[in-house]
């Protein structure tokens, strides 16, 4: 076995004014490597916040979270980003590409921000263009192609620095069931390549391609349990 990521007794306190509002009221949870798990529960029992805590774009407000063996949730912010940018690949509902960049440069940002030279950009950002089935679409804008197509270039690009961890907010919250199952396929292929995949949804048709489903309810984990057949999905 070889823990990923543990957290123990994660608590988030959202403070608004004079009124603090507990997202989290205390989580624990462990992911092994190569683990494919679905986040669920329903709206506002806190899973985005979790995801939040998890890729290090939040900190929780009390508990201890070791990430790769290492406790993060008291580094600085400068620790906490460098973590984060070599161990953790964002995908998001809404994909987030830069509407005036080609597919390729929307690949490239976070090779850019890695400081790797333009040649070196170009050829990795193709590769992970060509691993989602957009190798001939590099030269295209975002909004010439499909929201499927928009989602896999989101997929690539949080690739591009191999990060330990894949995790993805409602990554199909935009898209037709068809396609849904087409980057569920993208998904399962990546956790067969070793990657380790959490996926929030609260469509359970999504968590049942997972083999692990989690639920919150509250703040609180409901439940933990195996789904020891996944669906299969075909692209
Ligand atoms: N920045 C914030 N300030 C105050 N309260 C917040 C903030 N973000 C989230 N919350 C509250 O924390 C709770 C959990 O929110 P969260 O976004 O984690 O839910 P969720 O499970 O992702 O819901 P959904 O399925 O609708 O995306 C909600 O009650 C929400 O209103
Ligand atoms: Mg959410």
């Amino acid at each position: 076995m070889n823990t990923i990521l543990e957290l123990n007794q994660i608590t988030k306190t959202y403070k608004m004014g004079d009124l603090d509002f507990q997202a989290l009221k205390g989580v624990s949870l462990e992911i092994e490597a190569g683990e494919m798990v679905a986040l669920m529960g329903p709206s506002g029992s806190g899973k985005t916040t979790l995801m939040q805590v998890i890729g290090l774009l939040d900190r929780a407000t009390t508990g201890n979270y070791k990430l790769r063996g290492r406790e993060v949730a008291s580094l600085s912010e400068n620790d906490r980003a460098e973590a984060r940018n070599s161990d953790i690949g964002f995908v998001f509902q809404a994909f987030h590409l830069l509407s005036r960049q080609s597919i390729l440069e929307n690949v490239e940002v976070p090779l850019m921000y890695a400081g790797y030279n333009a040649k070196d950009r170009r050829d990795r950002a193709m590769t992970m263009l060509e691993k989602v089935g957009l190798g001939d679409k590099w030269r295209n804008l975002p909004s010439q192609i499909s929201g499927g197509q928009k989602q896999r270039v989101a997929v690539a690009r949080a690739l591009t620095l191999e990060p330990a961890i894949l995790l993805a907010d409602e990554p199909t919250g935009n898209l037709d069931t068809r396609t849904s199952i087409e980057i569920m396929a993208l998904f399962q292929e990546l956790n067969e390549e070793g990657a380790t995949v959490i996926i929030v949804t609260h469509e359970n048709d999504i968590g049942d391609h997972c083999k692990r489903i989690v639920r919150l309810r509250d703040g609180l984990l409901e439940s933990d349990r195996q789904n020891p057949n996944p669906h299969r999905a075909r692209a």
